[in-house]
């Protein structure tokens, strides 16, 4: 099929790149010339495993084109995925001026059959808005649908090519058609297109983020309750988790969750349930645990230092999970301004992470190696679950710092591999080996 992806971002890129990879002729437009050019040399403008040759082998192809002229992008187009951002505001939801300017320029030059699908993460309803403010376009059947996406950053490709499911939420019975026609080559099973008006799509979106937000919020605060009763929360979690209706995924405590979505669509659901007068109270409570946790975090260090001002503190980890470069709505970063503002002297070190606007490098010094910097330091805190930590020469660092002390915020690392390489190991609700 013939498909258009506007909006080059985490969602729209991947969506492309598979899309192409399945076979599909694929346009994507971008409003940034930038990024386009970094695309257009096969390589992706942020960090994601596979993508680079997905983007490489599309272009080589012939498969896959960017462009900055829509209208160029959206002639031949049958079907055309809305990816545009719809970035947090003010802890409210998204701000969608970006996805209405994008909206307002797609539609009018549309081909009447294309079949326009929003896969943008939008408040419950804006699809029947969409719907309404265009209503003049489409005399009949508006082929328009709501087809979330339930990707992960860091395995995103992998999550795309094998979705769990594809809710197509339509009046129409030529989207909900054409819709099934793009996932033809993923070859998947009828039972995982789940067919459902625009306003259950966008439930379901918002919903399946704000249960595993709230299960990590569950989590935390459970831990945090280990912590002060001495028990251990490893096995706690694996007790719970061992039963199959709760299961043990995301139900590891730490720092909480961050990223550009869980703490924006949880915000969004609570928003909805307020206007339609059904408040959300179990999320209100999760997204005010995970506001805390960070401060947790941040308590623990000062308890573990004796006060934090003057410590001198090695942070790994900056972006808000591992497998990404991306620090928005990171708690790692958020723990990093915490512990700097109470005046700690602090180095962070990320794999990934490169400074771009967030003001980083006027509180904290970035490190290169958290070997060269771990000399004369007083605490060392995991904040982000690379896995490339467990490997690092522990014996090493744990000699060369002024204390030997691993705060773990992501309980990531081996309680009896720590100890026996000499640090004095403390964890969210973990009890440590001695
Ligand atoms: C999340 C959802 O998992 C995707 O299904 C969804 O498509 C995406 O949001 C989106 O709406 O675009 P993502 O933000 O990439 O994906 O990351 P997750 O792997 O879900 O992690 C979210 C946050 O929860 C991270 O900060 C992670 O560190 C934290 N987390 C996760 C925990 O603190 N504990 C856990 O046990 C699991």
């Amino acid at each position: 099929m013939k498909i258009a992806v506007v909006g080059l971002g985490h969602t729209g890129l991947v969506a492309a790149a598979v899309f192409a990879e399945r076979g599909h002729t694929v346009i994507g437009h971008d409003i940034e010339s930038d990024k386009l050019a970094v695309i257009r040399e096969g390589r992706s403008p942020f960090y994601e495993p596979r993508l680079n040759d997905l983007l490489a082998e599309g272009l080589r192809s012939g498969r896959l084109a960017v462009h900055d002229e829509l209208d160029r992008c959206l002639t031949d187009a049958e079907i055309i995925f809305l990816a545009v951002g719809t970035p947090a505001a003010n802890g409210d939801g998204p701000n969608l001026s970006e996805f209405w300017a994008a909206a307002g320029q797609v539609v009018p030059l549309a081909s009447i059959d294309a079949v326009l699908v929003l896969k943008s993460t939008v408040p419950v309803g804006t699809t029947d808005e969409l719907i309404d403010r265009f209503r003049g376009k489409w005399p009949n059947d508006p082929p328009v649908a709501a087809v979330p996406e339930f990707l992960r950053q860091g395995s995103a490709v992998d999550d795309f090519l094998k979705p769990d499911r594809v809710v197509i939420g339509t009046y129409s019975t030529s989207a909900l058609k054409s819709v099934k026609q793009v996932y033809t080559p993923f070859i998947l099973p009828e039972e995982k297109f789940l067919p459902c008006a625009p306003v259950e799509a966008e439930l379901i979106k918002h919903a399946a983020n704000s249960f595993l937000a709230a299960k990590i919020s569950f989590a935390n605060e459970l831990a945090n309750l280990c912590g002060k009763l001495g028990a251990d929360y490893d096995l706690v979690q694996t007790g719970v988790g061992s039963d199959p209706r709760i299961g043990r995924k995301f139900l590891n405590a730490g720092l909480g969750f961050g990223g550009s979505c869980f703490p924006k669509d949880l915000a969004a659901l609570i928003k909805t349930g307020h206007e339609a007068d059904a408040r959300q109270t179990v999320l209100e409570a999760a997204l005010a645990a995970n506001r805390r946790q960070v401060e947790q975090v941040a308590m623990l260090a000062d308890e573990i230092c004796g006060g934090l001002r003057g410590k001198k503190i090695i942070q790994l980890g900056l972006t808000y999970k591992p497998d990404t470069d991306d620090v928005r709505g990171s708690p790692a970063m958020e723990l990093a301004f915490l512990l700097a503002q109470r005046g700690a002297d602090l180095i962070c070190y990320d794999p990934e992470y490169r400074p771009t606007d967030v003001g980083s490098d006027r509180v904290f010094q970035l490190s290169d190696s958290p070997v060269t910097d771990c000399p004369g330091r007083d605490l060392l805190i995991v904040a982000t679950e690379w896995p490339q930590f467990h490997d690092l020469p522990w014996e090493q660092i744990a000699e060369k710092m002024k204390n030997p002390i691993l705060l773990d915020a992501r309980n990531m690392l081996n309680l009896t591999r720590m100890a026996a390489a000499g640090f004095r190991y403390v964890g969210v609700g973990r009890r440590s080996a001695q």
